[in-house]
């Protein structure tokens, strides 16, 4: 198998044992809280966020280091990651109560579920070791009533996260079909493939997606030495990275994509409760044909770009469909923004200017941290994930985050990959992907190995904004 040892990362994880928890990276730091921003007060921040639904013809947001993917495969990572359900707001979390129904590795236990014999509804009963998709093979597997059939139900939220999910599926199909053909069917086939496919997709993560997001010298240095490790048995679920950190990605959302040729749509409509058609990507329901993606428009050197990393939200999150939030939340639970604050503070986060302190990082100033668009929008100390926002948009240049952001995110990211004893970086730290091109494996050539496409990739050491 080109050099690929498929038998040394058969290393029991531990599933059945012990439930995923959350835990802290800084313990020991004050939580915001000591300030007491009470809800109004957070409203009126998430409130200041609103960036609007700029029309596809608006350049000024456009991020020139991440392509329109890279939201959905950000999307899809947390979905690997982290799923916390006890999402109540304006209540006090109690963190060991609380249980991540994700493992916290990069697992893809999102499209695995819990595999073949204890979930084989996700399999193809006519393909030994393949996952099931639609009859057509352009959509997930689907129940009676339209949801998809899948290991992470968030996965369906949006069509284009959804289609990546299938994007997915599809590869570890191609590869159990290709790169193990001289394999029997059974056990052992499965595991090979799923071992290959979790390292290709770990290795993408660590040396594509990772320097895109906190720049390639931050990356190569949490790669040397992370500055976090797990003291506990098993990893855990920091909540600086879930509550805050991780979240940037909400302000890379576009209120709308181009999804191929002459097509596009809406992400939501601007009703929470519009009925279903073919203007927007509302997910938890079979994908239309118009709705389909073609990923030459999303990764690759002519895909359309992504938003950039800033404080100011599409206006499509800040008024959350029925489907992504029970048909009863009140409006004010509707914003995406506004439920963020509010989870940090249910959470103890400490303020951002707090961590940037303990990191021996520069703190944002009161003026930088605060204006938007000429107005003073909130005062002193900030919630975490505002600060890491604000952070990206006057240090990283709105392209990518910056100190603290990119401090927790490159931890995490390396600290999750160190503590599991089946990744690539545990089992064979010198691991070369051979799907791809000259060594290096990225979605680019993810898309094009499985589904046969020739987009161009772009060069991850000449992205604007290192
Ligand atoms: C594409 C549109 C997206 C929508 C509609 C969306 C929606 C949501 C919602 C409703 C929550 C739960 C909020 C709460 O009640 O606390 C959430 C959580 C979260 N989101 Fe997103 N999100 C999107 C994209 C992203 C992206 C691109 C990223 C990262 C790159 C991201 C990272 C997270 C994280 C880390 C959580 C916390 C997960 C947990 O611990 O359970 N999301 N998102």
């Amino acid at each position: 198998m080109h050099g690929f040892d498929y038998a040394s990362a058969h290393v029991p994880r531990g599933r059945f044992n012990t439930p995923g928890r959350f835990g802290r990276m800084f313990p020991w730091l004050r939580s915001l809280k000591a300030f007491d921003p009470g809800p109004d007060e957070l409203g009126k921040v998430g409130g200041a966020m609103d960036g609007g639904n700029p029309p596809p013809t608006d350049t000024t947001h456009n991020n020139d280091r991440m392509k329109a993917g890279y939201t959905f495969l950000g999307q899809f990572v947390d979905h690997d990651l982290t799923l916390d359900t006890t999402s109540i707001l304006e209540r006090q979390v109690d963190l060991n109560a609380t249980t991540n129904f994700r493992t916290p590795a990069f697992e893809l236990d999102s499209v695995y579920g819990l595999g073949p014999a204890v979930q084989p509804y996700l399999y193809d009963q006519d393909r030994p070791g393949q996952l099931l998709v639609s009859a057509s093979g352009s959509d997930l597997q689907r129940n009676a009533q339209g949801r998809a059939i899948m290991g992470d139900p968030r996965n369906d939220e949006n069509t284009i996260v959804s289609q990546l999910h299938l994007l997915f599926v599809k590869f570890h199909n191609k590869v159990y079909e290709t790169e193990f053909a001289d394999m029997p069917h059974g056990k052992a086939r499965f595991e090979a493939a799923q071992t290959f496919v979790r390292w290709h997709y770990q290795w993408l993560v660590m040396n594509e997606f990772l320097p895109r997001l906190v720049g390639r010298q931050r990356a190569a240095a949490a790669m040397d030495d992370p500055g976090f490790e797990f003291e506990t048995e098993h990893a855990y679920m920091p909540v600086e990275f879930s509550a805050a950190a991780y979240r940037f990605g909400h302000s890379q959302v576009r209120p709308g994509y181009a999804l191929g040729q002459g097509r596009g749509a809406a992400l939501f409509p601007g009703d929470p409760d519009a009925p279903f058609g073919a203007l927007d990507l509302r997910g938890f329901r079979p994908v239309l044909p118009e709705l389909e993606v073609d990923w030459a428009f999303f990764f690759g050197t002519t895909a359309q770009p992504g938003k950039k990393v800033d404080t100011l939200i599409s206006t499509v999150l800040l008024q959350l469909p029925t489907g992504v939030v029970p048909k009863e939340e009140p409006n004010r639970h509707r914003s995406l923004a506004t439920r963020n604050l509010q989870r940090g503070l249910d959470m103890n986060l400490p303020s951002g200017q707090t961590v940037a302190c303990h990191l021996g990082l520069p703190v944002l100033g009161e003026t930088e941290l605060w204006t938007t668009n000429g107005a003073t929008v909130g005062r002193g100390p900030a919630p975490l994930w505002f600060y890491i926002l604000r952070e990206a948009e006057v240090r990283g240049g709105g392209r990518r985050l910056d100190g603290v952001g990119a401090e927790i995110v490159a931890r995490t990211f390396v600290a999750l990959m160190l503590k599991d004893k089946a990744s690539y970086l545990v089992q064979e730290p010198g691991f070369v992907p051979t799907l791809g091109t000259g060594g290096r494996f990225t979605m680019t050539d993810m898309v094009n190995y499985t589904l046969g496409a020739s987009l161009v990739s772009e060069d991850v050491a000449t992205l604007p904004g290192d």
